[in-house]
């Protein structure tokens, strides 16, 4: 695993831009895959920039998004497909039709998850697949436990994560209880794997996963087995001198 340490959260969203830059400039058509959470917010912001400013053009490429809650519909304004597009879609000229999020709403939910699994095998993978990790070490939705053989499917959100993501919603209460994500077989079918840690709370994590062997209780553990994976992380979530 390759890692990269910067100096603050700002340096750290720009490298991971860079990163994605190179990789559309390099191969105009690419597959991204794309997480949410509070940590790539930077990252987003940088690439609206690029694109407003540098001319990155994204006219070829296609998105993939890791997860979605279940029950929050697309106009929720919690639902990541609302994050997604007021935070990057918006602003990027990403092709509507190349843009890909599960559906929280749909009837049959493990039809849904069945059905976006075939797109990203049949599209994919993602050449580059952005990740955050939980404090747990969930990646994507994938709480402690998940298999390692999982595909696209739908989880119960641990207790710790709903209470993380609280901040996003008006009470406790409003977080949705279950998501679809992709599976971990999923996630390591991409190319590349770029994982993003910020600040302090997420040091312990951090060190977790350097120490520890691939399991199962530790979901981004996994990312050991992976060829192509680069820990972009800053100081106040680097664990070692
Ligand atoms: C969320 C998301 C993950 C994200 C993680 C960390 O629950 N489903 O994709 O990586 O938790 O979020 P944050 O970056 O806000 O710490």
């Amino acid at each position: 695993m390759e890692i990269i340490v910067t100096k603050d959260y700002r340096e750290l969203s720009r490298t991971v831009c860079e990163i994605l830059e190179k990789q559309v400039i390099g191969k105009p058509d690419s597959v991204l895959g794309l997480a949410t959470g509070g940590t790539p917010l930077g990252t987003y912001e940088e690439m609206v920039k690029g694109y407003e400013h540098r001319g990155v053009d994204y006219s070829c490429v296609t998105a993939f998004n890791l997860d979605e809650y279940v029950g929050l519909g697309r106009n929720h304004s919690q639902s990541y497909h609302s994050y997604m597009n007021d935070h990057l879609f918006h602003f990027l000229n990403i092709p509507k039709e190349r843009v890909h999020i599960p559906n929280g709403m749909a009837e049959d939910l493990e039809q849904e998850c069945a059905t976006y699994e075939d797109k990203l095998n049949e599209i994919g993978p993602p050449d580059l697949q952005i990740l955050g990790i939980g404090a747990n070490g969930h990646i994507g939705f994938n709480e402690p436990g998940t298999s390692f053989a999982s595909t696209t499917h739908v989880v119960d959100l641990a207790p710790t994560t709903r209470k993380a993501n609280a901040r996003f919603f008006t009470s406790l209460d409003k977080v949705p209880e279950q998501a679809i994500t992709m599976g971990i077989r999923t996630i390591m079918k991409s190319r590349h794997i770029v994982l993003l840690a910020s600040g302090s709370h997420k040091l312990k994590a951090v060190k977790t996963l350097i120490d520890s062997e691939p399991n199962e209780q530790f979901p981004a553990s996994i990312l050991k087995n992976h060829p192509h994976v680069t820990l972009v992380t800053d100081k106040s979530a680097k664990p070692y001198e």
